[in-house]
């Protein structure tokens, strides 16, 4: 089997943070949000990946490569543009090369991985598969219709869903979706949908399994899931610190990861928390569910709930909270209860 990860798209919801960079490239506990699907394929033994990428290409591809550190051959794919799901998936067609795939959605993380999900389809001969998962407000998402445990329909983002069952953002299917895919007209909004894919393989008489997940599974599409997803992928993580970091007058409690070369001064870090390399931390109360990139300088601050990026500054900031601080951003000053979105070298400075 072979995979797709699609790394195209806008962002429009994930603004400030997409002017600059790739939603996919949004980091969840340091980690870019994309490398999530690129390592679970691998887990589940699909090393031959194509990645769909759009205006953002070169970003992809300075953050994957050509895949080798992570197991895996890439093939990179340009959509020349937002065009759908189902239509960064048709482009495929011939990387495809008439074997089976996972689709899995560069924003999308499935906590846990996909090995159990690959492993059935490989061994089922459905022309599809998707996995549900029950959630409190399907109406971002493709909600699934089903007559006891057969899938009858997809209805893609409906403002009155008939089930609390979204698809989520991973999709095995076998080659006769081509055929559908190639026969689809765009929606409403312009785009080929992935939700009319499916209907169209069911409509047809093909087999498309359904399984309903108990996992987590984080969706990033917009700014309030990210500090969400952080939170998830750290309740993950075991502790690790360094050997080169260094920790002076500073006490770690919980699940803590330290960066190599990073410093600790006069702090108390309450985990989970994880800090990148390179980091200088004095004076400051940090945590629980806070992700501090590499480079950072953190002084004098209070910080929970919050991603901080690489190379960035906090000064004097006696209580951040909820808070998405973008890449070389500077925060100085900011009074205790501050929540702030602050994209790409941007700079909050408190009033004399
Ligand atoms: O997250 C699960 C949901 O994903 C499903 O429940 C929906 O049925 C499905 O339509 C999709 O909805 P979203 O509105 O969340 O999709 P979004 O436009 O955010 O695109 C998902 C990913 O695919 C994202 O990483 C960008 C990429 N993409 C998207 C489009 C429309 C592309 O690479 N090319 C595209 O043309």
């Amino acid at each position: 089997m072979k995979g797709i990860v699609l790394a195209g798209g806008v962002g429009s919801r994930l603004r400030p943070f997409t002017y600059s960079g790739a939603k996919q490239l949004v980091p969840v506990a340091n980690t870019p949000v994309l490398h999530f699907p690129i390592r679970q394929l691998v887990q589940a033994g699909i090393t031959d990946i194509a990645v769909v990428v759009g205006d953002t290409e070169a970003q992809i591809r300075a953050a994957l490569g050509d895949g080798s550190p992570f197991g895996a051959r890439l093939t990179y794919i340009r959509q020349p543009a937002p065009l759908g799901i189902a239509h960064a998936a048709g482009l495929c067609r011939d990387f495809a090369g008439g074997k089976g795939f996972v689709l899995y959605l560069g924003d999308n993380v499935l906590v846990g991985g996909i090995d159990a999900f690959v492993a059935s389809f490989r061994e089922s001969q459905a022309a599809a598969s998707v996995i549900l998962k029950q959630v409190a407000d399907p109406r971002a998402f493709g909600v699934a219709v089903l007559d006891g445990e057969r899938l009858t329909h997809v209805v893609e983002k409906p403002a009155n869903p008939p089930t609390d069952l979204a698809v989520i953002g991973v999709y095995a299917f076998r080659p006769p979706v081509f055929e559908v895919i190639e026969s689809q007209q765009p929606s409403a909004r312009g785009e080929l949908e992935i939700a009319d894919t499916i209907n169209g393989l069911l409509a047809l008489g093909l087999r498309v399994d359904t399984s309903v997940t108990r996992a987590h599974w984080i969706d990033t599409g917009k700014m309030e899931d990210i500090l969400a997803a952080n939170r998830t992928v750290l309740d993950t993580f075991e502790p690790a610190t360094d050997p080169s970091a260094a920790l002076h007058g500073s006490a770690l409690h919980g699940m803590v990861q330290l960066g190599r070369e990073s410093s600790l001064d006069g702090c108390t870090v309450h985990g989970p928390v994880v800090i990148g390399s390179r980091s200088r931390l004095r004076n400051s109360v940090i945590g629980p569910y806070v992700a501090i990139g590499d480079g950072c300088d953190v002084s004098d601050a209070v910080l929970t709930n919050t991603i901080v990026m690489e190379q960035s500054t906090i000064r004097d900031c006696p209580g951040v909270r909820d808070s998405m601080i973008g890449r070389f951003t500077v925060v100085t000053g900011a009074p205790a209860g501050s929540r702030l979105t602050l994209g790409d070298h941007s700079r909050f400075e408190a009033a004399e």
